[in-house]
């Protein structure tokens, strides 16, 4: 589902990358490590921060991405290049494609990132067993997410727009992960708000 104009603002904003780099991604190294080499995805990429991280934080050596929304692949384009990240043999690969049917081969990744792109997306089981389907056997997911209780939120609910049928509490996405082969590493989260955690493919 596409942002709307005011979830856009902040998704491709300098404070998204500020809080990207400086909260989900310290936090998330915090629960999981650096993956240092090999090839990873992000789901969902928006303006490309979490293709950045991904380079620079968690030192792959190279990452591909997508995002359902054609203005968000020119986008993510147009910063990684600016940042100089686009050149070279192992210059990230970026198209337009959906979680729910991810155009990469079996067990492709080393690493999956998911920032914050589950809850937008209706059919987020099958998402989710995508990203089981594209990670290699000891693979490990990286994963921010919003919860129930945020979508449900009476405020962030007038200002956001996000599918509305059967969003995910923290136990409803835990069970959905082992159902499709993950063990949990380590989470944190506030309430039914945020999720931050990692797990690895059996
Ligand atoms: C909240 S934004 C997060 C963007 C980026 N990951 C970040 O953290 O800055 C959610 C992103 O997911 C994308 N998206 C929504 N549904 C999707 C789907 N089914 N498949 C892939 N991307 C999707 C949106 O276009 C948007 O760029």
């Amino acid at each position: 589902m596409q942002l709307n104009s005011f979830e856009r603002f902040l998704v491709t904003g300098k404070l998204r990358r500020l809080v990207l780099r400086r909260f989900d991604a310290v936090r998330l190294l915090k629960l999981g490590g650096r993956v240092d080499g090999g090839t990873v995805l992000e789901i969902g990429c928006g303006r490309g921060f979490g293709v950045e991280a991904a380079l620079d934080l968690f030192g792959a050596k190279q990452v591909h991405a997508f995002d359902a929304d054609p203005a968000m692949v020119g986008l993510a384009q147009r910063e990684l290049t600016q940042r100089r990240l686009m050149a070279g043999g192992n210059a990230p690969r970026i198209w337009h494609g959906n979680a729910s049917e991810i155009q990469a081969a079996t067990a492709a990744y080393d690493a999956v990132f998911d920032f914050q792109v589950l809850h937008h997306v209706s059919d987020w089981r099958s998402a989710v067993e995508e990203v089981a389907r594209v990670l290699r056997p000891g693979g490990k997911l990286y994963l921010v997410e919003s919860l129930r209780g945020l979508i449900e939120n009476p405020i962030w609910g007038r200002w956001m727009d996000h599918p509305r049928d059967d969003r995910f509490t923290l136990s409803v996405l835990l069970e959905e992960l082992e159902r499709h082969g993950f063990t949990l590493q380590a989470k944190r989260n506030w309430g039914e708000q945020f999720v931050w955690l990692t797990a690895s493919r059996n």
